[in-house]
């Protein structure tokens, strides 16, 4: 049972879709003040919760977050990097420079971004905890192309070297590593007859994709006072797929 989130001030991004999108409701549902950030129109309506449309690969989105949480909400308790894009399973030959730029300004720079413009208020609380979402292509090869593996890859690396800095002004961070999570990112996969979404299920120990609501489920655990002693993580939710 996760705690209460009143008073708390959550960020989450990539909130209009998949596991964001679950993420944002069950802050709201514990009581979170929640701001969400997507490139495309968030489908929330609640008087807690803030809709920001833009794109979180630009700089300029991080001068207005860093504004807001100082003028309006004057603290922030929890940052969920979320949003993210797949690269199609591209490999290295088929990789242009440009492509492996997007996808790491996407999936790997938006969250460093963010952990610039958020960190000095969390510091200044001593409170702060970032749920940094990665991949089961964050710990193994074949969850994505190669631009995809490593940024997730770096995620993990960012996350581990962000809590070692700031775990002693109290700023947890952890990362999160999913496997098949049924979302919208993954819509490909189950068109037609669906054998690339069987076959996924088939190579899960546990023989199925997760919902999106796992993850988030798995988010305000790591958000919480009860894991306050783990840092610095990954915590994978892959029906055991990387333990293979
Ligand atoms: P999704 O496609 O359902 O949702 C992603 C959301 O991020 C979308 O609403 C999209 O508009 C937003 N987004 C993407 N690029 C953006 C940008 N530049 N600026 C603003 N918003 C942007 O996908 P899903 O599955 O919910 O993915 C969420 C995260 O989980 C991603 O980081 C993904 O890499 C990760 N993940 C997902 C897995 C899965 O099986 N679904 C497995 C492992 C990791």
């Amino acid at each position: 049972m996760a705690e209460d989130f009143t008073d708390q001030v959550v960020i989450v991004t990539g909130a209009a879709s998949g596991i964001g999108l679950e993420q944002a409701k069950l802050f709201l549902q514990n009581h979170a003040q929640v701001i969400g950030i997507d490139k495309n129109q968030i489908p929330l309506e609640n008087e807690n919760f803030e809709p920001i449309t833009a794109d979180v690969s630009n700089e300029k989105l991080f001068e207005k977050i860093t504004k807001l949480i100082e003028t309006t909400y004057k603290r922030v308790d929890v940052v969920c990097n979320t949003a993210g894009k797949l690269d199609d399973y591209r490999d290295a030959r088929d990789t242009s420079l440009d492509q492996w730029n997007d996808i790491l300004q996407t999936d790997l720079t938006s969250q460093f971004m963010m952990v610039k413009s958020v960190l000095p208020t969390m510091i200044k609380q001593h409170h702060g905890v970032f749920v940094n979402m990665a991949s089961i292509a964050g710990m193994v090869a074949g969850g994505g192309g190669i631009a995809y593996t490593a940024a997730k890859h770096a995620v993990v690396g960012m996350t581990k070297q962000l809590d070692l800095d700031f775990a002693e002004h109290g700023v947890r961070a952890n990362c999160i590593a999913p496997g098949a999570i049924n979302t919208p990112m993954n819509g490909s996969d189950f068109e037609g007859d669906a054998k690339m979404a069987q076959w996924v299920a088939e190579q899960t120990p546990a023989r199925r994709w997760a919902e999106p609501k796992e993850v988030a489920e798995l988010t305000l655990f790591l958000a919480s006072q009860q894991s306050d002693y783990i840092h610095g993580s990954v915590i994978p939710i892959d029906g055991g797929w990387t333990a293979k």
